[in-house]
C-alpha cells in the first residue's frame, strides 16, 4: 500500500468512500474547493485502487486541524487509518504544529477509539454542533509533548 497526494483524477473513488462512510458527505464541489484552498488530501493506494483518504488543514500557524478520514469499510482495521494519520502528522510536525484538533461525533465511537489509538485525547463535548443537532467530541494531539 502507498499513501500519496490526492490527484483530481482520484475525485471519484473519493467520493465513493465519503457517500459510503458519512451520513452527512461533503458534496464534491466542497471537496474540490477544500483541495484548491491548499488542504493537505492524502490518498491510500493499495493495488492501483484507493482504499482510504485523509484531508486536513492547517488552521492557524501553530494548529492543524483533520477535516476528514475514511477508509472503505471492506480495508477497514487493516492499518490503513494508522498510516494516513501518520502521514499527516509528518507534514505537520514539517510545519511546526504544535497542536492538532478534530471533532467527531458523540454516537462515533469506533472512529474515537481509532483517534484515541493514534495519541488523541478527548477534550469536550460541544451541544448541538452538527446540523441534525447531533453533539460532537473535541479531541487533540499535543505534538510538542
Ligand atoms: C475511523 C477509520 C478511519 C479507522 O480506519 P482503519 O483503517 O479501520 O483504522 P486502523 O486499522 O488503522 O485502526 C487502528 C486502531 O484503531 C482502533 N479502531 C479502529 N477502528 C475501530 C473501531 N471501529 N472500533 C474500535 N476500535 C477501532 C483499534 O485500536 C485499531 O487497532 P486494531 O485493529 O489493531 O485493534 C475507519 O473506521 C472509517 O473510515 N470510519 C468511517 C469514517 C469515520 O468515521 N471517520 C472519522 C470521522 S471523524
Amino acid at each position: 500500500m502507498i499513501i500519496r497526494e490526492f490527484r483530481r483524477p482520484d475525485i471519484n473513488r473519493v467520493l465513493e468512500i465519503e457517500v459510503a462512510s458519512f451520513k452527512d458527505p461533503y458534496p464534491v464541489n466542497i471537496l474540490i474547493d477544500i483541495y484548491n484552498l491548499g488542504a493537505g488530501f492524502l490518498v491510500a493506494e493499495y493495488d492501483n485502487i484507493i482504499v482510504g483518504y485523509i484531508i486536513f488543514w492547517i488552521r492557524f500557524e501553530d494548529e492543524g486541524h483533520i477535516i476528514s478520514i475514511a477508509v472503505d469499510d471492506y480495508y477497514q482495521r487493516k492499518a490503513v487509518g494508522s498510516q494516513l494519520v501518520a502521514a499527516a502528522l509528518k507534514i505537520f510536525k514539517q510545519y511546526n504544529i504544535d497542536i492538532i484538533r478534530l471533532e467527531v461525533r458523540t454516537s462515533n465511537k469506533g472512529a474515537i477509539k481509532f483517534y484515541k489509538s493514534q495519541g488523541f485525547t478527548e477534550r469536550e463535548v460541544v451541544k448541538n454542533y452538527y446540523e441534525d443537532l447531533e453533539d460532537a467530541v473535541l479531541m487533540d494531539m499535543d505534538l510538542k509533548e
